[in-house]
């Protein structure tokens, strides 16, 4: 029995905090549509309800049938689902005279509350409302209040029901992460056994039940996801995994052999396919980034396609697939729930059925499993790198030359990084998201080396920090860093005599610049 809790996503922006603090706590949750409640499953020990941008009076609002779980297993409402409760409990929730937004304080708690357990009176909680409680439902009894908010939490007197009105998930909520782990260790009875050795354990398990002795196909890209996708896998069924890592002659300097070296060290069985002819033939004059991408995504699922066509006893496709890649939250704007994140190119007449191992996991939790199934370290910490590799990160039409002018550039700045050690013994590339650089082939500028003018290209570097790629802020990198690599490019890259610094932040910039 895997012990669950439920987060039942209302559209709330912190909802995935919220399925953080959980995991933080080792225990495994599932964040799902509002409406999707799984009745069915025996290792549910709790639910929480999630906050939304709705007003329980909004005719648009969300709405959910408490009794599937109301009296079964506790449950937290946070927010919204602190007011949907009480709204639909027989209480009261009107429009707040001053909207309640921000810092507060709890002027009275009820420590004797399980809930509550550890709290102090004062304690900092974050609001985040329009609405507020004015009458709690009958039943109920109020257990914390700040100065404006009489019912800042409230729990039922005969069931396992808590509520609050603040938000426990954010960082601001000072003692917020000891009121989650007082609902999910101390009221739902988590065992807290979710750590990666136990999910190796169980997936690998579970995975030799599910494919038997079946073939799987494996679309491997260098970047940590599939990676690890590919070794747990290969732990359950062996050399029934085939894997398949395209080169489209855009990656990295060296790194296709890189990384089949690393692959083959891992046992992995990997057919690496050079079809970089296929990529540039087809890229030839194409100078629209738009373009560019569509013509290599229809050409890798081409080509990934022709090769898992010749394994033809295969009757799965694995995929690295992470939890924020398919979570299906609500899209605020369009009412709608996202669709499942699938990375295209599931060859559809081959009836290949989806197993994608990773699929609950967020992105620090793969690293640790990585770690877990001895993965080597610079393959786990990795920075993301983009599908259409460099050919996003040269301005104008792709050639060979190009590429080899940039991946020259690149390699410079990328082992400096790995090779600055800071202040704390950690190196610079690990202390930034990503990292790269764009040949801005379009743009010629003078120069002049020796005795020599020189009329060539710029080369813009970029890094930055960032948490989920959604936003990221540029790195300030050590001037003595930018200076070395700025002279290291300019005295060995033939064709480059400028480098610049990208200081832009997304938004309103991306990460890449086409
Ligand atoms: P942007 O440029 O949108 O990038 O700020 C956000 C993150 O996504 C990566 N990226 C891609 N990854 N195929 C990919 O697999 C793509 O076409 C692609 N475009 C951007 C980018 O490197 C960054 O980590």
């Amino acid at each position: 029995m895997q012990q669950k809790i439920i987060i039942l996503d209302f559209g709330s922006q912190t909802t995935q905090l919220i399925g953080r603090r959980v995991r933080e706590l080792d225990t495994f949750c599932e964040i799902l549509p509002y409406n999707k409640f799984p009745a069915d499953d025996p290792d549910v020990i709790g639910v929480i309800l999630s906050g939304s941008p709705f007003s329980v009076h909004d005719p648009k609002a969300f709405q959910v049938d408490l009794t599937q779980f109301v009296g079964r297993v506790p449950v937290l409402g946070i927010c919204y689902g602190a007011q949907y409760i009480a709204h639909t409990g027989g209480g009261c929730v009107e429009h707040a005279d001053s909207r309640e937004y921000g810092r507060a304080h709890l002027t009275t708690v009820d420590t004797a509350n399980p809930l509550f357990r550890g709290f102090e009176t004062g304690s900092q909680v974050w609001m985040s409302h329009g609405d507020t409680i004015t009458a709690l439902p009958a039943g109920c009894h109020t257990i914390a209040s700040t100065a404006d908010v009489q019912f800042a939490a409230y729990a039922s007197d005969t069931q396992p029901l808590w509520a609050v009105q603040f938000h426990p998930e954010v960082y601001h909520s000072l003692q917020g992460k000891q009121l989650l782990k007082n609902f999910v260790i101390d009221i739902c009875g988590s065992k807290q056994q979710w750590s990666p050795a136990s999910f190796v354990e169980s997936t690998v398990a579970q995975l030799k039940q599910q494919l038997g002795n079946d073939r799987v196909i494996l679309g491997l890209s260098g970047g940590v996801d599939s990676s690890v996708c590919a070794v747990l896998l290969n732990r359950a069924i062996g050399d029934r995994l085939t894997c398949i890592f395209v080169d489209h002659g855009m990656l990295r300097k060296n790194e296709f052999q890189k990384v089949m070296d690393a692959y083959q060290g891992l046992g992995l069985n990997v057919i690496g396919v050079d079809a970089s002819d296929k990529f540039f033939a087809d890229l030839a004059g194409v100078t629209d980034p738009e373009q560019k991408r569509k013509i290599i995504g229809r050409d890798f699922v081409e080509v990934f396609n022709a090769e898992a066509h010749k394994i033809t006893d295969a009757r799965w496709l694995a995929q690295g697939t992470i939890y924020p890649d398919r979570i299906e939250s609500l899209s605020i704007t369009g009412m709608t729930i996202k669709s499942h994140h699938n990375v295209g190119g599931l060859p559809k007449e081959m009836h290949l059925q989806l197993c994608e191992p990773l699929q609950w996991l967020f992105k620090d939790e793969v690293r640790r499993v990585g770690y877990q199934l001895g993965m080597p370290e610079r393959l786990i910490k990795r920075h993301p790198f983009p599908g259409p590799g460099l050919a996003v990160r040269i301005l104008g039409d792709i050639t060979r030359e190009r590429v080899r002018t940039l991946q020259e550039a690149d390699d410079i700045y990328i082992e400096s990084m790995l090779n600055y050690i800071c202040d704390d013994g950690e190196c610079l590339y690990d202390k930034v998201w990503q990292a790269g650089a764009v040949l801005l082939s379009t743009v010629r500028s003078v120069g002049v080396m020796g005795d020599e003018r020189t009329y060539e290209h710029p080369v813009a570097l970029r890094a930055v920090t960032s948490t989920d790629a959604m936003t990221a802020d540029w790195a300030h990198l050590p001037y003595d860093f930018m200076a070395r690599v700025s002279n290291e490019i300019i005295n060995k890259v033939r064709g480059v005599n400028r480098v610049c610094y990208d200081i832009s932040s997304k938004p309103p910039a991306t990460i890449e610049w086409e």
